[in-house]
């Protein structure tokens, strides 16, 4: 039980990766808070970690809005009375220019993916023990991209940025990491056999040949939030089978560029 009695906040906890981390945090013996705008898939899971045990909050709401993250920390407090993890996981894609992505859409984005982490950190700030740690979810995309995605990866630019600027303004109270998935298959939480249904094109373009599946997040989440990881702050882990470590030039690995 290596997370026993600690407080873990997790944003988007209702499904996916979030789900994972969730769960997996439970299983170690912390305490949950969940928000999620996803309010049937938060009961579920409220219900599922509370019958295994686990001591939890769910609140369903949007982090896009100020309003929700006053209350959302206020009813954690009162729940808890303090934060030792505090999980930026939620995020989303209103995708980008050549889809007509406009000025409300690229701010959503930004507000679920950057502004929401930075204004829980803050509003935790006070309530953060010692030895307490802060890990944001950013994706391989903040690094590279594809057509049409803008809304998105400026929001994972965002994230990884904000990550070490925490770092340092938090420096001696709180350590702030991110972690930078690449493909995770989020079907891997409810079916063991997710990989069957891979083309083997799909997995061999990963060194480690297979597709991520949330457990590889949540590892790395739990890793970064233990205690004895406390000489790691400011950094980001990408967790994405090597696959931002393949070059590709044309005629290698069988590619070939077809976009003139
Ligand atoms: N799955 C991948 O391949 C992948 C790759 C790289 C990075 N990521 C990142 O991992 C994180 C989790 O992704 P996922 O694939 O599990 O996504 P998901 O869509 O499966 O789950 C996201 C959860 O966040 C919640 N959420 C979204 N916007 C919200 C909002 N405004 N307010 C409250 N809750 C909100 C959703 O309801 C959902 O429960 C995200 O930050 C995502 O960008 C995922």
């Amino acid at each position: 039980m290596k997370f026993k009695d600690r407080v873990c906040v997790v944003t988007g906890g209702a499904n996916g990766i979030g789900l994972c981390i969730s769960k997996e945090f439970a299983k170690s013996g912390a305490k949950l808070a969940v928000i999620d705008k996803d309010k049937a898939a938060g009961e579920k899971v409220l219900a599922e970690l509370r019958s295994n045990g686990a001591e939890c909050l769910f609140f369903p709401g949007d982090i896009a809005e100020k309003g929700v993250l006053v209350s959302f920390v206020e009813e954690v407090i009162k729940t808890f009375n303090k934060v030792d993890y505090l999980i930026n996981n939620a995020c989303m894609s209103n995708n980008g220019i050549l889809s007509g992505c406009d000025y409300d859409d690229f701010n959503y984005v930004l507000k679920v993916g950057v502004t929401a982490p930075y204004m829980l950190s803050k509003l935790f700030c006070e309530h953060f023990t010692k030895d307490a740690a802060i890990v944001n979810i950013s994706s391989t995309r903040a690094l590279m991209s594809q057509a049409d995605t803008e809304s998105y990866t400026a929001a994972k630019g965002g994230i990884s940025a904000l990550t070490h600027a925490l770092a340092v303004s938090l420096a001696g109270k709180v350590r702030v990491n991110s972690v930078s998935p690449g493909w995770i298959d989020v079907a891997a939480n409810f079916d063991e056999n997710f990989d069957k249904k891979h083309s083997e094109k799909d997995k061999n373009q990963h060194p480690v040949k297979r597709i991520g599946k949330p457990l590889d997040i949540a590892r790395t989440v739990m890793f970064l939030c233990e205690t004895d990881s406390g000489f790691i702050t400011g950094q980001n882990i990408i967790v994405d089978g090597g696959m931002t470590k393949l070059m590709v030039y044309n005629g290698d690995e069988g590619w070939e560029y077809n976009n003139h």
